[in-house]
Order: C-alpha cells, then structure tokens, then sequence
C-alpha cells in the first residue's frame, strides 16, 4: 500500500526528515539523491536511529592498516553508535541480527510515497509484525518526473 508523504522538494539533499505513516515514525534520508525511508527505530535499544549521522565506516583490515569505506552508506545510530548499512538495514560486521526496517520509496510526478503493508492489530506497537521483517531496501524505485 503506498502512503503519501510529500513532494520531493520538501525532502532536500542531505536532509532527514521524520514522517508519520501508519502511526509509525519513519525516517526519509535523502542521502547523495537517493531517497531511503528507515523505521525511527533502532532494534538495539529503540532509539530514533533516523537522528543518527550517515557516513562511511572502518573496514576489517590487515593489522597496522586503517581502512575506510562504504562512504555514504552507514546510518549511525545515535544512542550506541550502532552501525547499519542504509540499502540493506543490515547491522555491519555482526554485531546483531537484527536489523532496521526499510521501506520502498516510490515517486510519482514529484509526489513521494513510501510503501508498507497496512497496519493491523494494535496501533501503539512499534516494533515491526515479523512478516515485515525484510522487506525491500529502503531505497528509490520507479522515479519518473515531468521534467
Ligand atoms: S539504541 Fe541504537 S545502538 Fe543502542
């Protein structure tokens, strides 16, 4: 199901921006033009992780080596430091499991919607129904503009 959540311009490179959908705080980075839609929820310790910075990250190396890469592609979540690819929702190197709930963006003539299954059962859960557990990456699909 898509949900509107604005116009493209309202949603600036770099920018971060927290939408309710479903009463559920999403986060929609916009990050190097690529729009993500993230769940506000970190699985560690449910902090709003869309607050977070988005960076690179310290690669496994060789000993004496630093390493960095994935520039642009880590959320940093805010309260721990906990680091999640942004594509994926995926935490880096293992530290968990678990992993961010991303959704589809899609946008229509400028109009931006992010798609979810519709919300049953009690509206004042924010932890994510398993069967969402997965879904799609968070990133930009089926752009098309009047330009
Ligand atoms: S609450 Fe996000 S890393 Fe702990």
């Amino acid at each position: 199901m898509l949900f509107k959540i604005g116009r493209l311009e309202e949603f600036p490179l770099g920018s971060a921006t927290i939408v309710e959908v479903q009463n559920r705080s999403i986060g929609v980075l916009n990050v190097d033009g690529q729009l993500y839609a993230i769940l506000n929820v970190c699985p560690h310790q449910q902090a709003p992780v869309c607050r977070g910075k988005v960076r690179g990250t310290m690669l496994p190396s060789d000993p004496g080596q630093l390493v960095y890469g994935l520039d642009s592609q880590v959320l940093v979540c805010p309260r721990h430091g906990w680091e999640f690819h942004l594509q994926t929702g995926k935490a880096l190197f293992g530290i968990t499991k678990s992993r961010l709930l991303t959704f589809p963006i899609r946008v229509v003539e400028n109009d931006v919607f992010v798609e979810m299954k519709e919300r049953r059962g009690d509206p004042n859960d924010i932890a994510a129904p398993s069967d969402e557990r997965g879904d799609a990456p968070g990133r930009l699909v089926n752009y098309t503009s009047e330009q």
